[in-house]
């Protein structure tokens, strides 16, 4: 299957509905499969509770995927809850890379943290700092071959930085903005973890800009890797010394 999606108007939309059924169909075939399974009664004990799991997580899985179909339109809405306080980033960060961590480990990659040794406070709602971060720290584990390091940073000013670096495909000149469309595409990523629909960036920048922030590939080299970076609002008190990084 082609992860590339034509950009003219009804293509794009047979596009973007094949691809949706196609990414639906497949949890929806092993919950079928285990279904059967169990109502032949050919599996023993222990396999009917494996079984029971299975069905379990990939209906949590085709549910997940039709939330986040749905999340762009929800942003959208004057009803869109986001709720706003003081905190420190990185606890945003260590938060982030907590809950990522069984893909780390799937990919056998290490994840470095750098922050200041004093808390760093913006203004922003918590949750949509922690999801945007996961999204780029499954990209960065994702899009790169073998072990590998990702690194991420926070950098103290107004606002603040938190940079995401990897060491992964690198994302060429042409596609640098198209990666942040929704259900845009580029090259393949065999791995589990990384079977999305293209809308992680495009949810994720809106995410930054509903929170007076933005997201942007700060830099990325074919081959070598990328640098995407979220920005924040300081906290009004939270003023500190420009970027050092
Ligand atoms: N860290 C990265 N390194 C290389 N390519 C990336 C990275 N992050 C995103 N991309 C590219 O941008 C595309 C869009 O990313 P995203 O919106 O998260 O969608 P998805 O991960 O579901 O494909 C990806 O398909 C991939 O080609
Ligand atoms: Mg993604």
């Amino acid at each position: 299957v082609s992860r590339e999606v034509d950009t003219s108007g009804d293509e794009k939309v047979a596009a973007v509905l094949s691809l949706v059924a196609h990414e639906l169909r497949e949890p929806l075939a092993v919950i079928r499969g285990y279904v059967s399974m169990l109502r032949e009664g050919v599996l023993d004990a222990s396999m009917r509770d494996e079984a029971l799991r299975v069905i379990d997580s990939k209906t949590q899985e085709a549910d997940t995927l039709v939330e986040t179909i749905l999340l762009p339109a929800r942003m959208e809405a004057e009803s869109f809850g986001r709720e706003t306080s003081e905190f420190d980033v990185s606890e945003s960060v260590a938060q982030a890379v907590a809950s990522v961590a069984t893909h780390a480990k799937h990919e056998q990659a290490t994840i470095s943290v750098r922050t200041p040794p004093e808390p760093v406070p913006v203004l922003a709602d918590p949750d949509h700092v922690c999801r945007v971060l996961v999204n780029l720290l499954h990209n960065a584990l994702s899009y790169s071959r073998g072990s590998t390091e990702v690194e991420v940073a926070v950098r103290v000013g107004n606002p603040v930085e938190i940079a995401v670096s990897d060491r992964g495909t690198g994302i060429e000149p042409d596609n640098r903005e198209r990666i942040f469309q929704p259900f845009e595409r580029v090259g393949d990523a065999p791995s589990p973890f990384t079977r999305g629909l293209g809308l992680g960036l495009s949810i994720s920048r809106r995410l930054a800009e509903l929170n007076g922030g933005s997201l942007v590939l700060e830099r990325s080299t074919p081959n070598c890797g990328s640098v995407f970076v979220l920005r924040v609002p300081t906290a009004p008190n939270g003023t500190g010394p420009p970027h050092d990084a």
